[in-house]
C-alpha cells in the first residue's frame, strides 16, 4: 500500500473513533434514571450505540464512496471487469464483526445476570393486566390499587400475569419490561432509587384500548408509602369521597369517561348522565339494577356501538358487596 493510502486510512479510523465515543458519551436518548439497574442498563446502550456509531458511518460511508468514485460516466458503456475473491479481506471482515458480536455478547450476559438476581427478602407485588387497565396487589399488606406505589431504595418483585391477553409490563425510568402472559406469571425484580411519578405502559398491541392502558408509578418515601398503605385499607366515609375511591380503585377511569372524576377515555360507554339514563334504558330494570347488571354482567346489555367482552367480566368475583354498592350509588348521583 502507498504510505499516502495507509495514512487516508488511519486518519479515518481515528475519525470514525472519535465520532463513535462522541455519539457514545453524548446523545442523550433514554428517558429519567429512576432504578437501580437503570445505570447499568444505559453503560451497555451508550457502548452498543457507539459502536453502532462506527459501523454505520463506515459502511454507508464505503458504500457512498464506491457509488461516486466507480460509478459508470457518461460515455463509459464497457463491462466491469470480473473478479473473483480476495481472501485476506474475506477474513478480516469475518474476524472483525465475530470479535465484535462476541464482546458485546458476554458483557450483555454479565449485565443480564446482574441486574436478575434475585434477592434475599424482596417486597412482592403482583401484576395484573386486563384489557385495559393495570392492578396492583400487595399480599404482604392486603390491598390492591390502579395505581403503583413503591418505597424508594426497596428491592420489589413484581410477579406479573395477565386475565386475559399478552399484555406487556413496561416502565421505562426503570428500564424494565415483561410480558403479562395469561396462565403464567413472570418475575420482574427492581430496586427504585429515586423518589417521583413515572409513566407505566403497556408494550403489547392488545386490543382497542391498548392505548389507554397506562398508569402511574409513584416512587415515594418509606412513610409516605405506608400512610398511603394505610389510606387505601379504609375506604372514606363521605359518599362521594367513597364512590371516587372505588372506581380508582377499580381503574375504571382507564376506559371510560366521568366528569366528576374526571377520566376521559372512550374505550367503554361515557357515564355522565349514567344515573338518569339507566332508568329507562333497559325494559324492567330501573337505573339501580341497569347500573349494577351493567358491572356484573357487562354483556347483557350493551350500549350500542359497543362489543361484546370489551368489559372485564370478573367484577362480580372481585368487589365486595359493599364496594358494589359504594359505586352504584355514587354511578346514580352522575
Ligand atoms: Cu395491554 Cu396493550
Amino acid at each position: 500500500m502507498r504510505e499516502r493510502t495507509i495514512f487516508v486510512l488511519i486518519v479515518v479510523a481515528l475519525l470514525l473513533l472519535g465520532l463513535g465515543y462522541w455519539s457514545a458519551t453524548n446523545l442523550d436518548l433514554m428517558p429519567q434514571q429512576a432504578s437501580t439497574r437503570a445505570v447499568v442498563v444505559d453503560q451497555l446502550f451508550r457502548i452498543l450505540l457507539g459502536v453502532a456509531t462506527v459501523i454505520f458511518l463506515l459502511v454507508e460511508g464505503a458504500l457512498v464512496f464506491a457509488i461516486l468514485r466507480f460509478r459508470a460516466r457518461p460515455d463509459d458503456v464497457s463491462d466491469a471487469e470480473p473478479y473473483h475473491g480476495n481472501n485476506s479481506l474475506e477474513i478480516i471482515w469475518t474476524l472483525i464483526p465475530a470479535l465484535i458480536v462476541l464482546v458485546i455478547g458476554v458483557y450483555s450476559f454479565r449485565v443480564l445476570t446482574q441486574i436478575e438476581r434475585q434477592p434475599d427478602s424482596p417486597m412482592v407485588v403482583e401484576v395484573i393486566g386486563r384489557q385495559f387497565s393495570w392492578e396492583f396487589r400487595y399480599p404482604q399488606e392486603g390491598i390492591s390499587s390502579a395505581v403503583l406505589h413503591l418505597p424508594v431504595d426497596q428491592t420489589v418483585r413484581f410477579e406479573i400475569t395477565s386475565e386475559d391477553v399478552i399484555h406487556s409490563f413496561w416502565v421505562p425510568a426503570f428500564r424494565a419490561k415483561r410480558d403479562a402472559t395469561p396462565g403464567q406469571i413472570s418475575d420482574l425484580v427492581i430496586t427504585p432509587n429515586d423518589i417521583g411519578i413515572y409513566p407505566i405502559r403497556c408494550a403489547e398491541l392488545c386490543g382497542v384500548g391498548h392505548a389507554n392502558m397506562v398508569a402511574d408509578v409513584i416512587v415515594e418515601s418509606r412513610a409516605d408509602f405506608e400512610a398511603w398503605v394505610a389510606s387505601v385499607s379504609s375506604i372514606p366515609e363521605d359518599p362521594i369521597e367513597a364512590g371516587r375511591f372505588v372506581y380508582e380503585q377499580y381503574g375504571c377511569g382507564a376506559c371510560h369517561a366521568l366528569s366528576d372524576y374526571g377520566s376521559v377515555a372512550v374505550v367503554g360507554p361515557e357515564l355522565d348522565g349514567i344515573g338518569e339514563r339507566g332508568a329507562t334504558t333497559v325494559e324492567g330494570l330501573d337505573a339501580r339494577g341497569y347500573i349494577l347488571q351493567s358491572i356484573i354482567n357487562p354483556n347483557a346489555y350493551l350500549t350500542p356501538g359497543f362489543q361484546a367482552n370489551l368489559m372485564p367480566q370478573n367484577f362480580g368475583d372481585r368487589m365486595s358487596e359493599q364496594e358494589l354498592d359504594i359505586l352504584v350509588d355514587y354511578l346514580l348521583e352522575q
